[in-house]
């Protein structure tokens, strides 16, 4: 690939193993109302919105049709509740495997950062990480309108980073999230499985195995 100049992360699931508790808690939720869900299912939820997310639970258990707008508004927020109850005491060491000494070594090698995150809770937990001031922006669900798989997250990261999508890679443990960064024209980055993440140039088991001169190596 052409010079690397930007690394653009996914949040839950990449920095932090938030996902796991994103899981549990639309579980929680679903049980409620007699919707099973399973870790399969779950695969499509990821790096999708909080009001998506509930749409397509619904929807997988017949029950679309059965709340109005404000009760699915209840619905949304109690998860959220229990979610944010899970990560209360979420801190440093929650930070996934080599993040921090990777984070490190793109600021010496002169990459640029930044978050692209479908939460609203991602600036609350990058400050409980205590590495929010490690990336030069931070874009969320409260700067955007449309959920992944759509691009718009990674492109508004590239239009503040002032980056081409040639330069920079997009780092992803979602289905969805991969899509919306090959969308954006950039190279992507799977953490997790090459069944789940088929679509990225490459796929990486763990956090661990990030390695900057693999990265500038992509596509060449
Ligand atoms: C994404 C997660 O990062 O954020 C999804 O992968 C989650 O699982 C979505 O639903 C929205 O998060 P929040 O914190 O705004 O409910
Ligand atoms: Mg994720």
């Amino acid at each position: 690939m052409e010079k690397l100049e930007g690394i653009i992360f996914d949040l839950d699931g990449v920095i932090t193993d938030t996902a796991e508790f994103h899981y549990l808690a639309w579980k929680k939720l679903a049980d409620k109302f007699g919707i099973e869900i399973d870790r399969d299912f779950n695969e499509t939820l990821k790096g999708v919105s909080r009001t998506d997310s509930l749409e397509r639970i619904l929807a997988y258990g017949g029950r679309s049709a059965d709340f109005d707008a404000k009760e699915k508004a209840e619905m949304a927020e109690w998860k959220n509740d229990v979610y944010k109850e899970m990560i209360e005491a979420i801190q440093p060491s929650d930070i996934l495997p080599g993040i921090e000494s990777f984070l490190k070594e793109l600021k010496e090698a002169g990459i640029r950062t930044a978050i692209a995150s479908a939460s609203k809770n991602a600036e609350m937990i990058l400050c409980s990480l205590g590495i929010r001031d490690q990336f030069d922006y931070v874009v969320d669900a409260a700067k955007i309108t449309k959920s992944k798989p759509d691009p718009e997250v990674f492109l508004k990261a590239l239009e503040l980073l002032g980056l081409s999508a040639e330069v920079c890679i997009g780092v992803e443990d979602a289905a969805s999230g991969v899509d919306a960064i090959k969308d954006a024209k950039m190279r992507a980055v799977g953490i997790g499985s090459i069944d789940i993440l088929g679509r990225a140039d490459l796929v990486l088991a763990s956090t661990a195995d990030l390695q900057l001169e693999q990265l500038r190596n992509i596509g060449n």
